[in-house]
């Protein structure tokens, strides 16, 4: 028998994505972004979201069909993102998901966004390591996790206490006049710069804060440190190079993220390192997260970077392993849940 036909909708942010995966392997990836709406608020309205995820959804579906050659009557089950997210955005993946269901006669998985940053490296890299030890960086979340197993049993290890890495990334572009979302620019800026230029904190790594902190971030320190030294360099009339702030502040959110993770494998035993989310397209994080991680003989899976930030793929991905892995799809009635728990990675 072949492996199961499965479609992926995620609408949590700003982008919508469609997804369809045959078992692990990925047949299409549409996404189709309003983020251009959102630029000159400098975030995400959420208003403006859920109405361009309602325009998007019906031709993106249609799109990522087209693309496959796969015809609606031939998927096996329909996976989508039920949260977290924006709770409006949410309700038309959800809606539209759950259309599709009835309509077709098939099962349905509602799933968390976080698991689907995780598993959508089977798509690339095969079935993950159990267990594995991810690091999840987005706009919305940084935390690290273990996962003896994506589907059903993920244990939270330590988040931030403050700001996420993505959302740091982004205040601070617009701190720099980089324009939204922060974490591309500031990536391509750093490579112009000298990431020794500023020796920016480095949060919770001190041996008190390791304590009580020892796996959770905090990087609104830092956002505050780099807005200050801004500050001061343009009050005292000297020139701001703005690829080295970007350069030293990138270097020290990279530092934090990769020993905390490292760390993390170590005392847990786990030889697996799988990064998620849309950081996780940072080319210096990818490039220090695998000289640490050889260093210290730890495996580390990252997807690639189209596959970090949200996408439909993902969401496929998770579904696909729940229907392999013989899970109970969700209930029809199943609701949106914007502040979605990573210990519960399915609807029931
Ligand atoms: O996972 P994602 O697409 O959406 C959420 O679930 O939040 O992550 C979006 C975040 C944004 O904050 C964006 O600035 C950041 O990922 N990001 C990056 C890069 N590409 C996207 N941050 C650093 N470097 C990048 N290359
Ligand atoms: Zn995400």
């Amino acid at each position: 028998m072949s492996e199961p036909l499965v479609l992926g909708i995620e609408t949590s942010c700003d982008e919508t994505g469609v997804g369809i995966v045959r078992g692990t392997t990925l047949l299409v990836d549409e996404v189709a972004s309003s983020v251009s709406e959102h630029a000159r608020f400098g975030g995400v309205v959420p208003e403006v979201a859920s109405r361009a995820h309602l325009e998007a959804m019906i031709p993106t579906i249609e799109r990522a069909c087209q693309k496959a050659g796969v015809k609606l009557n031939d998927i096996d089950a329909l996976a989508v993102t039920s949260g977290p997210g924006l709770a409006g955005a949410l309700l038309v993946g959800v809606a539209s998901a759950k259309a599709l269901a009835v309509g077709l006669g098939k099962p349905i998985y509602g799933v968390n966004h976080l698991a689907a940053h995780v598993c959508v490296d089977q798509l690339e890299h095969g079935y993950l390591d159990q267990p594995s030890i991810a690091l999840l960086v987005s706009g919305g979340h940084s935390s690290l996790l273990l996962v003896p197993d994506v589907t059903g049993e993920i244990t939270p290890l330590g988040q931030t206490i403050d700001d996420a890495a993505g959302e740091a990334f982004d205040k601070v572009a617009r701190v720099l006049g980089l324009p939204f979302p922060g974490g591309p620019f500031i990536d391509a800026a750093a490579k112009e710069g000298d990431k020794t230029a500023i020796d920016f904190p480095r949060g919770l790594t001190a041996p008190k804060d390791l304590l009580k902190h020892r796996f959770d971030f905090s990087f609104s320190g830092l956002k505050t440190a780099v807005a200050r030294w801004v500050e001061l360099e343009t009050k005292n009339g000297n020139e701001v190079i703005v690829n080295n702030v970007a350069a030293s502040f990138q270097e020290a959110v990279v530092d934090v993220l990769l020993r905390k993770a490292i760390d993390a494998c170590l005392s847990n035993d786990v030889n697996t390192l799988v990064i998620g989310g849309g950081v996780a397209a940072n080319s210096r994080l990818r490039q220090v997260a695998t000289e640490r991680c050889a260093d210290n003989k730890i495996t580390l899976r990252i997807p690639r970077p189209g596959l970090c930030t949200d996408n439909g793929a993902m969401v496929a991905a998770l579904g696909s392993e729940l229907v392999r892995q013989g899970r109970t799809a969700s209930p029809i009635d199943f609701g949106t849940n914007s502040s979605m728990d990573i210990r519960t990675v399915i609807e029931k």
